[in-house]
């Protein structure tokens, strides 16, 4: 894939049909979203998640339609080959679909190259107009974390055979409506794998097992960056909080003893020939001194 053509939702059509599973991740700002799509994922997504993990909230419901767009606009600033999806916040799609329309455009406006909204058959309409003012829109079904007073938290969907019903409807309406992939969190996994095979459109497994066709996770659970959280679908690929705050310990320590900054990470005074002598600069006035810390400016 050129780095200058981002994956497209017709790219990851053709991943499906060719088995070829897509790689999701989180990313919020623009660090994580050069390291992402420099390791070379095909989905970055500006997650709603963001509400639990950066701001600190017990769930998503606080977040709003400008600080999606905020984060939205950070990552696709410098992203250059992943597809950037930026969620829909709780409310920004519900009150109408005129107001969803608007606010996914204004994610678009922002870089988004699509949006996710959460829900099936229930969001069907509001799916269709969206993706009719040609957004792309990837569904999300199952453990729903925008519904989590009305789901009591979050937890697996699908375990009986009337709720797994409900799924394999949901899932058909949202790709009737015009979803190019659906995201399918905290279902069985044989309900998982048998949706991915019913479906033509590409499904995202997050707790829902091996047989879907791609599979997402929120990037600082993949990281081990948070000690407290290690719930069974999460696979942690480093433990960057001992990384972390070894390195922030260290930092500390070396302060305290004075053995940081040593030398090596300070700036020194320039000498110069002067007349046959060694002069010092940098000693008489504003202008050295900026030249000092931003650099050989002068020749
Ligand atoms: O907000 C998010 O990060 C998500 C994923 C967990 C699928 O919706």
């Amino acid at each position: 894939m050129s780095p200058t053509k981002p994956v497209s939702v017709l790219d990851l059509h053709r991943m499906k049909a060719e088995s070829r599973k897509i790689t999701m991740l989180t990313a919020y700002d623009a660090v994580f979203a050069r390291l992402v799509d420099q390791a070379g994922v095909d989905v970055i997504l500006v997650g709603d998640s963001l509400g639990m993990v950066v701001q600190g909230h017990k769930n998503t419901l606080p977040v709003t339609i400008e600080q999606m767009a905020y984060h939205g606009a950070a990552v696709a600033r410098v992203t250059e080959h992943a597809h950037v999806v930026v969620d829909m916040p709780f409310l920004s799609y519900h009150v109408s679909i005129e107001e969803a329309v608007r606010n996914a455009g204004l994610l678009v406006k922002e870089g988004a190259h699509s949006v996710k909204l959460e829900g099936g058959a229930e969001r069907a309409a509001t799916i269709r107009a969206v993706v009719q003012a040609q957004i792309p829109v990837m569904a999300h079904i199952g453990l729903t974390p925008q519904s989590f007073h009305t789901q009591g938290g979050f937890k697996v969907q699908g375990r009986s055979d009337a709720a797994a019903d409900k799924l394999r409807a949901d899932a058909l309406a949202v790709q009737e409506a015009g979803a190019y992939a659906v995201v399918l969190e905290g279902i069985p996994t044989a309900l998982a794998a048998e949706i991915s095979a019913t479906l033509e459109i590409p499904t995202i497994g997050i707790g829902a097992g091996e047989g879907c066709d791609g599979q997402v996770l929120v990037i600082y659970d993949l990281l081990g960056m948070d000690k407290s959280f290690k719930p069974k679908f999460v696979k942690r690929f480093a433990e960057l909080h001992d990384v972390i705050t070894g390195a922030i310990g260290t930092y500390i320590d070396e302060v305290r003893t004075g053995a940081f900054p040593d030398d090596a990470h300070s700036f020194g005074t320039k000498r110069q020939k002067v007349g046959g002598e060694s002069k010092a600069t940098g000693t008489e006035g504003p202008k050295p001194l900026l030249r000092a810390v931003y650099g050989p400016t002068d020749s």
